[in-house]
Parts: structure tokens; sequence; C-alpha cells
């Protein structure tokens, strides 16, 4: 590398076919005392921040694997459960380690009956996404010995009482927006047939799954229980950089999965899809979103410069659901907008696909979830990806509390006024707000 300002050449290795260290620019300098140069990157978006064995994704390919497992396969033949074993642990269980992994989980699915009375608290409207997010922070404090993070069986415990419990937690607050009594979990049940259970149970003794309605949230459950470096691990890691336990960096994660252009997608792009109503609006919809003023909902990747591959599993699922639940008419008005989409200009300049969230919200709808429920569905098979990458960044020697650096752009020194001296202040750009 050649400094401009100095003339002077520098040698900076390229790791890894084509990485270099940030760090290596603080050596090209104008003089000995300069800070050196620094690389600047807002929303990270060609930085690598850390190593990774858990997730694959080729984003101009489409391809998304696991471990190493493409997820198409286990999709079609793998379960939840499974995938989550796989993830946390990087090989696939046999069957005596999957049983073993199975009862680790289900010993876990009962919560405090505190975390219950604190549960009922929430106001009667309360988003689900909200009460997630509060109550596994809250579970932080029930369970102090998580702050041993450097602990392998710590981990260990925490990660299965978290997968165990999520469900349960989720179930709950859909229950509390319902005004109706939260359900004990069932551990005769699968990991999902459970959470249906728990969602949906009335009056009978035991609850029964339709098992094509099982068998599709397990899949869902599958495509979205990790994805490399997202806005939610990537909050979960620098959360857990400073080392707190994992419930508060898990709690971190939902905030950061809870925003419209992550996890909220899926209730945006069903919102969307019912606004446009009808094929007819559809042009309309379209002429808005190339002028600027909104977004496609489900339509788009930071990484995915292609069909998202998981947004393809579920376009496909989708019949299988709707012939238990019947049709829902808004998949008419989305096969109709990807099509339209895929051969716009706009769309096909910047490389604009349907993503995971795009068919998503449809089938869930079908199955009865209000919008509210659908991020918090995100979250639960999310956690245990976050879990594997939270466990990735505390073994990885690398890593330090997570603590990028600014370029200043303030005020360079100013001498403080008595009060009676000072003009009235201006409305500056970076107010917070016109009260301020
Ligand atoms: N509709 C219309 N235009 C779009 C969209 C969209 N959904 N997404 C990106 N663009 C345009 C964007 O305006 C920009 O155009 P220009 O070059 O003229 O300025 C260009 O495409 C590049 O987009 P970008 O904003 O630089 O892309 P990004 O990588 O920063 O954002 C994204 C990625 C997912 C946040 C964005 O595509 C988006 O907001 N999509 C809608 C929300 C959504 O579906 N989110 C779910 C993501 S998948 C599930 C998950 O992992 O959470």
């Amino acid at each position: 590398m050649t400094d401009n300002r100095t003339g002077k050449t520098y040698e900076v290795p390229i790791e890894d076919g084509n990485v270099i260290r940030a760090a290596a620019l603080r050596e090209i300098k104008e003089s000995a005392e300069d800070f050196g140069l620094m690389s600047y990157d807002p929303a990270l978006v060609n930085t690598a921040s850390c190593r990774s064995r858990v997730t694959f994704i080729d984003g101009d390919k489409g391809i998304l694997r696991y471990r190493g497992y493409p997820i198409e396969q286990l999709a079609e033949k793998s379960n939840y459960l499974e995938t989550a074993y796989l993830i946390v642990k990087g090989e696939l269980p046999d069957r005596k380690h999957f049983a073993a992994w199975e009862q680790n989980i289900k010993i876990h699915t009962m919560v405090h009956e505190s975390i219950k009375s604190f549960m009922d608290g929430f106001r009667y409207d309360a988003h689900p996404m909200g009460m997630l997010l509060g109550t596994v922070g809250a579970m932080s404090t029930f369970y102090p010995d998580a702050k041993n993070i450097f602990d392998l069986e710590s981990r260990r415990l925490q990660t299965r009482r978290l997968i165990g419990k999520m469900p349960t937690v989720a179930a709950w607050a859909f229950r509390h927006s319902r005004g109706l009594p939260y359900v004990y979990p069932d551990n005769d049940l699968s990991y999902t047939g459970n959470f249906l259970s728990m969602l949906f149970k009335m009056t009978e003794i035991q609850y029964k799954p339709n098992p094509v309605l099982e068998r599709a949230l397990d899949i869902l459950f599958i495509l979205h229980a990790d994805h490399e470096q997202n806005c939610s691990a990537n909050a979960m890691r620098a959360v857990g950089s400073s080392h707190p336990d994992p419930y508060c960096a898990t709690a971190a994660a939902i905030a950061a999965l809870y925003g419209p252009l992550h996890g909220g997608a899926n209730e945006a792009a069903i919102r969307m899809l019912m606004e446009i109503g009808s094929k007819d609006k559809i042009p309309a919809m379209i002429k808005d979103v190339k002028a600027g003023e909104r977004l496609l909902q489900g339509f788009g990747h930071r990484i995915y410069k292609n069909y998202d591959p998981r947004a393809k599993i579920l376009k496909k699922m989708a019949a299988e659901v709707f012939e238990v639940t019947g049709r829902n008419p808004l998949i008419d008005i989305a096969v109709e907008l990807e099509r339209i989409a895929l051969e716009d200009e706009y769309f096909i300049k910047r490389k604009l696909y349907p993503n995971v969230d795009f068919y998503s919200g449809i089938i869930y709808q079908a199955m009865g979830f209000p919008m509210e429920m659908f991020p918090v569905l995100f979250a639960i098979p999310r956690t245990s990806g976050w879990l594997a990458q939270w466990a990735e960044m505390v073994r990885d020697p690398e890593q330090k509390i997570a603590r990028p650096r600014q370029i200043y752009t303030g005020e360079v020194v100013r001498n403080w006024i008595p009060v009676n001296d000072r003009p009235a202040p201006t409305m500056r750009e970076d107010a917070v707000s016109e009260a301020i």
C-alpha cells in the first residue's frame, strides 16, 4: 500500500484469501506521533468482526449451510431440536445423543412461578415481543450462576435452559394478550408440538397438534435457527463481549430482532400485503417503492443478492399448510407482487429478491398466529444460533470488548458560559427532539 501523503509503501498481509486486518492500517502514519490510519465502515458492510464456524452463506449463489449442511437437506430431513444440536455443538447427534439432548431441553421447559406472576403484570395489550424481551432479560436475576460464562458446564446449562424456556415464555406472552390462562408445558409432545399446546390448548386433557402444522412449524424453526452475523447475532456478540450473562445478551439480541428491518419484517410484509388488498393495486405499490417512498417489505437482503433459499422452501411449503388451514388469499397477491418485482428494472438492478420474511408471515397467519407473534416465532429458533455465536465469541482468544472507533465531528473546544450570558440555543441538526 502506498501512502500518497508521504510516498511511503507498506506491506499489509492478505489473510484468508481476501482479508486485511484493520489494525494493520495503524502502521501507516504521516509522522511517528500520528495515530495511524483506520477504516470507516458504517453498518459494518465490509468488515468481518469475527471468525465463525456456524453458518455459511454465499449471497450471490443463494446458498445457506449450517455447519456445512445445506439448509434444503436440513429442512427436508431434520427436525428443529436436532438442528439446534448441530448449531450449538457442531455435529448432528446420533440416536443416543439426540435422546439425551431432547431430555435435557425438555426438563427446562418449565419456568419459575415468579416469572409467571411478573408476566401477568404486563398491560393487557402488551406486544408479545416486548414481553419476551423483558422476560428473558429478567431471567438473568433467576440464574446468578449464569455469570460464570467461562465455565463450560454453566454455558451448557444456560443454553439448555434458554432453548427449553423460550417457547414457554413466548406462548405465555401470546396467552396474556388473549386474556387466556397460561398453559404449562407438556413434555410428552415434541418441541414444536408442546409450543402449539401452550399456545392453543383450551379445555381438552391433552392437546393434539395437527401433524402437518407441527411439522411446518418445525421447518420454519429450522429455517430461522441461524444466519451468521446478522443484526441480532451482532447484538448478541457485542453485548456479550462485555461479559454479562447470556440472558442479558439474549435480551439484547431479541431487541435487535424486534425492529422492522430485521425480525419485524414479516409483520411489516403481511401488513403491506393486506394494505395492497388486491392484485390490481400492485402497480401503485411498486410505483411508490421505486419513488423511494417506501420499502417493499420482505424484499432485499444485505447478503443475498439472489433468491433467499429459505424463501424458496417456504413458498413451496405454503401449499401444504393451506391444505390443512385453507388458503390464505394473501398468497396470490404475494406471488403476483414477486412476479412483477422480479421483472422490474429497479429490482433487477439492485438484485432485490424475496427474503425469508416475504412468505413466512402468510404461513403464520394461515396457522392462526396474530401478526404480533411473528417476530416472536423468529426469536424462539434463533436462540440456538445466538447461543452458538455467543459461545464462539466467549471462547475466541482474539475477541475483546466490542468497542468501535468514531470520526468525531463535533465542536473542537468551547468555554463554559454562565447561564445569564448564554444566547438562546438555536435548533441543532443533531438535537434529539425539538422540545430540547
Ligand atoms: N424495497 C425497495 N428498495 C430496496 C429494498 C426494499 N425492500 N431493499 C433495498 N432497497 C434498495 C435501497 O433503497 C437501495 O437503493 P439505492 O441504491 O437506490 O439507494 C438498494 O436497494 C440497496 O439497499 P440497501 O438499503 O443499501 O441494502 P441494505 O443491505 O442496507 O439493507 C435490508 C438490507 C434487508 C435492511 C433492506 O433490503 C430492507 O430494508 N428490506 C426490507 C426489510 C426486510 O425485508 N427485512 C428482512 C431481512 S431478511 C430477515 C432477517 O435477516 O432479518
